[in-house]
């Protein structure tokens, strides 16, 4: 079948002509795996190490910081064979997307976190790395001052109202190859200024990601919105009987009206794409049958 779709997170728009650049090199990198007869996996992992080391994303490199100052990434894997693997709250490493992947193929468990998915990395020969940069401290510093100044409390309980000015800028890819094997990823640090520990649903199967003989999802947006909602799932249980966009839309809707900002892409099993978002603009591209679509979503 060989399809592929890429989004670069519902957030702002800010930096869209360089995450428009980084966006399309990482569906064309993915589609050309697709292409020379690799693997949904291998398509999905390249296109994510790609938006993971762009520093334009809130995922790997360049990633936001937490309330303490740290990036803490999560990132997750999951085919339509149910095979799944996932790090969560994951700190000095390059590509969390890379150690999910080794943690669904070389462990008996789904999700490492912490301390525990750092020394599960060191085992597999992952090298040390600090993932933050001269901007993303920048942009902390910046939050840092506005909660100082007034803006929020100790604990910060109006991190919903900073979403809407400040991206959560997941990225996630679904991918089905010639074999019509699906795979879908995600990679973020989550939202910015977020507690210590906290989890999105990145990591979250059902919630920030499915796939089954149905098809794949992949979401991107308020994390805690999208597990309340198990957004992905529905979107994949909605394609029993619809198209990927018809689902993706019926989902969306359903998001609206909890008020979720977030964004969804999907394949189903006839190979069509769904995307869209509720958010202010979702940087997203697909390629199918060797024509690229790309759009901002603004
Ligand atoms: N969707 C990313 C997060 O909320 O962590």
């Amino acid at each position: 079948m060989n399809v592929i779709i890429v989004h670069g997170g519902a957030g702002t728009k800010r930096d869209l002509p360089e995450r428009k650049k980084v966006v399309i090199k990482a569906v064309e990198s993915g589609y050309k795996i697709l292409k020379e007869g690799g693997s949904a996996i291998d398509a999905a992992i390249r296109a994510t190490v790609i938006l993971e080391d762009s520093q334009y994303f809130n995922a790997g490199t360049g990633s936001g910081l937490n309330i303490e100052g740290e990036v803490e990434m999560d990132a997750s894997i999951m085919t339509n064979s149910l095979e799944c693997g996932a790090v969560a709250c994951i700190k000095n490493v390059k590509n969390p997307i890379l150690i999910a992947k080794l943690v669904m193929e070389n462990t008996d468990h789904i999700i490492l976190s912490g301390k525990g998915a750092q020394r599960f990395a060191k085992i597999m020969g992952i090298r040390k790395y600090d993932p933050k940069t001269k901007k993303s401290k920048a942009l902390y510093n910046k939050l840092m001052r506005r909660i100082k100044g007034g803006k929020g409390t100790r604990y910060f309980p109006r991190l919903p109202d900073f979403i809407k000015y400040y991206n959560t800028d997941t990225v996630g890819t679904v991918a089905v190859d010639r074999e019509g094997k699906f795979a879908v990823t995600n990679s973020t640090a989550g939202v910015i200024l977020k507690l210590p520990g906290r989890l999105g649903d990145t990591p979250i199967f059902g919630a920030g990601l499915y796939a089954n003989e149905i098809g794949a999802v992949s979401a991107t947006g308020h994390g805690e919105g999208i597990i309340q909602l198990c957004l992905s799932k529905v979107a994949v249980d909605l394609m029993k009987e619809n198209n990927a966009q018809k689902s993706v839309s019926i989902a969306l809707k359903k998001a609206k009206k909890y008020n979720v900002r977030c964004g969804l892409i999907a394949i189903d099993r006839k190979g069509k794409v769904g995307w869209g978002h509720t958010a202010d603009a979702m940087p997203s591209a697909y390629i199918k049958n060797g024509k690229l679509t790309y759009k901002d979503w603004v």
